[in-house]
């Protein structure tokens, strides 16, 4: 009894050894040191001043401290043990990327069954047509899951993907379900029920719609353009509206992916928006006919947008390459009006769109391309709105996806999601698409890339 009673005071007093040595020099499960944090608070903003964060800034070295899959300290030098150390060398550290608009279901299918020789938008859903007769559930989460891991491999750990429910089985839309749980434990993905074919293209769309909203699709999409009159589409915007009411989803149109000046369904969905008071639950892409708009129709069109505070969604490195193609000289961009709308504060980001499909036969998921396209297509090169661009494809994205922002930077107290991006500062991480050097996702440890080294010979 003596020996077990003298074990147990000894036993106590090493607990209380440890616990104060905790105090002083805690345990973590992971630390990260020598980083350099991206401000997210005011990168990117229209009216920031200019001394407040840009691409030309070097944030201060820090360490970050992870347990229980959140982040528990953040400071230069921060005392402490883990399990897992990893040393940032200077680079800079953010939040993961996120990728705002992407279809997974026909990502890596370029040049099958054809490839597209006009590179037109309309030839691309022709493809897609035929092309998707021949899907198979593995045949789509092979390749989904393929990309999903290219993006990952790049910082994106939220995706927002539309999925052609213009498909009378479904396949895509099942796979991708399922998809979406498996990867849940490292990547965030939503789901958006798209009428690729239009709403009222066949007969059944409608109802498949609402079928895949019923299966657990996480948005309700739209594509008004792509209906065959102008009373479809303006007619297709209203219902999506009630359907995302009825079921308490948010909206992701497709809407004016289109050289024609006038498509005009912008403004449907803007007033659908501001009158259901559903702005900051309503995204619309690409809106390419904006470019095409003249000036006296944009400026009356801008007012109505910024009163309905609705989310947008460019994808640059897609449409430079799909818009246009009717055009001789001067050829027009066929990107939406990115710079007016982030002036006029509104919320911006952007998307990758197509990974070597019908549409865009290049690509390997990165958003810096997407970003650095995006800074020139857009002329996008002052100071605060190269730093814009990087916003855009980070916590803009992660607004447009409607995260809480509780949850998403880096920051004490939010989920361990973070990347470790090559560069010192945003205009080193853009002008060289910066390695991401480490991604960790949950407070784990997902993917690690290392830099490349060149050898000079003597
Ligand atoms: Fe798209």
């Amino acid at each position: 009894m003596a020996d077990l009673s003298s074990r147990s005071q000894q036993d106590s007093v090493s607990e209380r050894n440890i616990n104060s040595a905790m105090v002083d020099s805690p345990n973590y499960d992971l630390i990260i040191r020598n980083g350099r944090l991206l401000d997210l608070s005011h990168l990117g903003n229209s009216e920031s001043s200019p001394d407040e964060q840009n691409c030309d800034t070097r944030p201060e070295l820090t360490d970050i401290a992870i347990g229980d899959r959140r982040i528990l300290a953040l400071g230069p030098n921060l005392p402490g043990h883990a399990q897992q150390i990893i040393d940032a060398q200077g680079h800079l550290v953010g939040p993961p990327f996120v990728e705002s608009h992407i279809h997974l279901d026909s990502v890596l299918t370029a040049g099958e069954p054809r490839w597209n020789q006009s590179g037109t938008l309309f030839e691309g859903i022709e493809i897609w047509g035929d092309r998707k007769r021949a899907l198979t559930t593995a045949d789509v989460k092979a390749r989904a899951l393929a990309a999903l891991k290219l993006q990952a491999s790049h910082g994106v750990l939220h995706v927002r993907s539309h999925v052609d429910v213009s498909e009378p089985q479904l396949i895509a839309l099942q796979a991708l379900l399922e998809l979406r749980e498996e990867v849940r434990p490292w990547l965030n993905l939503q789901l958006v029920a798209f009428p690729q074919d239009g709403l009222y293209g066949a007969p059944r769309n409608a109802e498949l719609l609402e079928e895949a909203l019923k299966l657990g699709a996480d948005v309700v999409g739209g594509i008004p353009h792509y209906e065959f009159t102008r009373e479809d589409g303006v007619r297709s915007v209203h219902y999506l509206f009630d359907l995302a009411t009825q079921y308490d989803r948010p909206l992701d149109f497709h809407c004016d992916e289109i050289d024609d000046p006038q498509s005009r369904f912008l403004e449907v969905v803007a007033a659908c928006a501001l009158r259901r008071d559903m702005g900051d639950r309503t995204t619309a892409s690409h809106t390419t006919a904006f470019a095409s708009y003249d000036n006296s129709y944009a400026t009356k069109l801008m007012g109505l947008l910024r009163r309905a505070q609705l989310n947008f969604v460019a994808n640059p490195l897609i449409n430079i390459t799909l818009q246009g193609r009717g055009d001789s000289y001067p050829k027009r961009r066929g990107i939406t009006r990115v710079k007016e709308l982030w002036r006029a504060g509104l919320n911006v980001s952007l998307g990758h769109d197509c990974i070597q499909d019908p549409w865009y036969g290049l690509g390997n998921g990165n958003p810096l391309d997407v970003a650095h396209m995006a800074i020139h297509c857009c002329q996008m090169t002052g100071q605060r709105e190269i730093a814009a661009c990087y916003a855009m494809v980070t916590k803009n994205g992660a607004q447009t996806l409607g995260i809480d922002p509780a949850d998403y930077g880096v920051a004490v107290g939010k989920p361990a999601n973070l990347v470790v991006l090559a560069g010192q500062t945003l205009r080193d991480l853009i002008s060289h698409r910066g390695i991401v050097t480490t991604v960790v996702s949950q407070g784990q440890y997902l993917a690690q890339t290392s830099l490349p080294t060149t050898q000079w010979q003597p």
